[in-house]
């Protein structure tokens, strides 16, 4: 029980990773409020959660909307207290070429996978201070790193600027004990991943030195470490969690 009784809001609480992170944090004890856009998901995780006999509930968030995240906050806090622990983990990907890239895709991207950062994390500042501290971690992508395998320009230039974000956080916020790190998974088996071309995902494996998919429980593991005590001298840094894949 190495999360018992602390607050953990996750985004994307609905989707594959959402549900493997929010499970394990669960697990250890904690209080989760999956958030997501599609509160349909989010309410079958926090059930999954709560069959399990883990403390959860869903709230609906667009982290694109400053009005829609502050709800989704207030409603976790009203059911559980003050948050200790953001995840952001909702983000999107689209496959496609950079000279077919449009702007209006470029934007959207970035709103979700960057913006949606930045906003989140604002979000929950002044909370995190009042509870002496605290721990934001970013979902990026091995992306970030070297240029994504299948993804678009815009998704591998959000993720980079995640691991920017986290950077310049755990700088600013350090002094308010408040810890901020991203996570680079590889190729983890959820929707996001099914929905790429399978054909060119098998040749990709190869890559992986265990030679497999990771599971969403796999980075929940991560997570759990960057949430817990055990990390407690670790910030503004970036875990590959990848299976070799990606060697720094
Ligand atoms: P997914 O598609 O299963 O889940 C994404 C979730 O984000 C969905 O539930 C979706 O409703 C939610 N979402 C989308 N837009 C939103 C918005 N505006 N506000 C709130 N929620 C929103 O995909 P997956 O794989 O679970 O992705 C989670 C994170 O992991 C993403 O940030 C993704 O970029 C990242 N990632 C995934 C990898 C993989 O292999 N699956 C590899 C590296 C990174």
């Amino acid at each position: 029980m190495r999360l018992r009784d602390r607050v953990a809001i996750i985004t994307g609480g609905g989707g594959g990773m959402g549900r493997g992170i929010a499970s394990v944090l669960a697990r250890e004890g904690a209080r989760v409020a999956a958030a997501d856009l599609n509160l349909r998901t989010a309410e079958a995780t926090a059930q999954a959660l709560r069959d399990k006999g883990g403390q959860a509930i869903a709230v609906e968030m667009d982290v694109t909307r400053r009005e829609s995240i502050d709800a989704a906050v207030h409603a976790a806090e009203q059911a559980f207290g003050e948050v200790d622990i953001l995840v952001n983990n909702a983000g999107i990907n689209q496959v496609i070429r950079f000279e077919e890239l449009s702007e209006a895709d470029w934007e959207r991207v970035l709103r979700v996978n960057l913006t949606g950062v930045f906003l989140c994390s604002q979000a929950v500042l002044p909370a995190l201070r009042r509870r002496g501290g605290g721990r934001i971690i970013n979902i990026a992508s091995t992306a970030a790193a070297t240029g994504a395998m299948m993804s678009g320009a815009h998704y591998t230039a959000s993720k980079a600027g995640v691991v920017g974000l986290t950077k310049q956080l755990a700088k600013e916020l350090a002094a308010d004990r408040i810890l901020v790190n991203a996570i680079m998974p590889g190729f983890i088996d959820t929707d996001m991943l099914r929905a790429l071309p399978q054909e060119r995902l098998q040749q990709l494996l190869s890559t992986v030195l265990l030679g497999r998919v990771g599971t969403p429980e796999e980075v929940g593991a991560a997570v759990l470490f960057l949430a817990s005590e055990d990390s407690r001298y670790v910030t503004g840094t970036v875990l590959n969690v990848s299976a070799g894949q990606l060697m720094q």
